[in-house]
């Protein structure tokens, strides 16, 4: 395998649940004395049939993660392995459904750890945390309102984005107007998964509905030529995981993924991993196999890193201190 060399590099799109280690879920399991154990294969990885199925087995290793300190210790352990994968500026997926269950005081107190662990993870390995509060969709609107008012609570320099993750076949983009409103009026950057379980016209919709600056996957707006188009023109950056999704069965394989077609087409791409656990993957080997099924250079990589630098949901002083480390790493 060639391997790239290690740029610096912006993530986007990660759960922070969703990179938790099987072994750091495994041991509080043990201490907590949970039986999760159908969660795993024989070799200790996740396992899972198909994408519902992922996310049973997602939501069952978030039951062991029950205190502040749980997500003080996670938190550094993501940010220790993303770091060494060249990341220097990470935007995680915070879920305060699985922080407390949406209770905005409890959610203080997960949140007071997150940061705390991000600061720490900042001063050790120079790598920059910003945290995007994320509904579950397939948990359902009520409930999202729950996780608005969390985000509009707590929005600040650290908690810079609203997202919506989930089952995206379930509900639709208008049933979380509300969310999505009192999330933009809290002066917080919006993305939605969407284009990943749901063709074209699910991201019309979310941008319809939710008018969203991102998109979360967004690869299958490839089936809709004038979707495309409209992504290139109005400059929406698609948060692209490709790993994930093929790891999740969506394209067979790493020629057949569109992102190469979409960065051609002009659409705003960036590259992340989603949960890099589950998935086998770290941002090195994105980067790696992206490498390998499409030519891209470091040039490729250095424009994608300005484009998630552009769409990062950082306030103007941070993005200028990562623009420095971009141009001088
Ligand atoms: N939550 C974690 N990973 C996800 C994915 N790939 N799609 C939707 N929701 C998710
Ligand atoms: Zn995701």
């Amino acid at each position: 395998m060639t391997d790239t060399p290690q740029t610096p590099k912006l993530e986007l799109h990660l759960h922070l649940e969703g990179a938790a280690p099987p072994a750091f879920i495994r041991d509080l399991a043990k201490r907590r004395h949970i039986d999760i154990s159908g969660i795993f294969d024989a070799d200790g990885h996740y396992s899972y049939r198909d994408f519902p199925d992922f996310l049973r087995v997602y939501e069952a290793a978030c039951t062991v993660l029950t205190s502040p300190q749980d997500f003080y210790d996670l938190t550094l352990a993501v940010l220790e392995q993303s770091a060494q994968s060249g990341v220097i500026y990470s935007e995680a997926f915070l879920s305060p459904d699985f922080c407390g269950g949406g209770d905005v005081i409890a959610w203080r107190d997960y949140l007071a750890a997150i940061e705390a662990a991000s600061r720490d993870a900042e001063a050790r390995m120079g790598i920059t945390l910003r945290g995007c509060i994320t509904c579950i969709r397939h948990f359902g609107p009520e409930k999202a309102r729950q996780i608005a008012r969390c985000a509009q609570e707590t929005a600040g320099a650290f908690i810079t984005g609203f997202g919506i993750a989930g089952d995206e076949t379930r509900f639709h983009p208008s049933d979380f107007t509300y969310a999505f409103d009192a999330a933009r009026e809290a002066g917080l950057g919006l993305t939605a998964h969407a284009g990943e379980w749901g063709g074209p016209e699910s991201v019309r919709a979310a941008l319809e509905h939710l008018r969203v600056a991102r998109i979360g996957h967004g690869v299958r707006a490839i089936e809709d030529p004038e979707l495309v188009a409209q992504l290139a023109e109005t400059g929406v950056v698609l948060e692209v995981c490709p790993g994930s999704n093929i790891a999740l069965g969506l394209y067979p394989d790493w020629a057949s993924h569109p992102i190469d077609r979409l960065r051609r087409a002009g659409v705003a791409v960036t590259v992340s991993t989603d949960d890099p656990p589950f998935f086998r993957t770290d941002m090195q080997r994105e980067h790696d196999r992206l490498t390998q099924a499409f030519d891209w250079d470091d040039a490729v990589f250095a424009g994608i890193a300005q484009t998630a630098l552009g769409a990062a949901f950082c306030d103007t002083a941070t993005r200028a201190r990562i623009a420095k480390k971009l141009e001088a790493p």
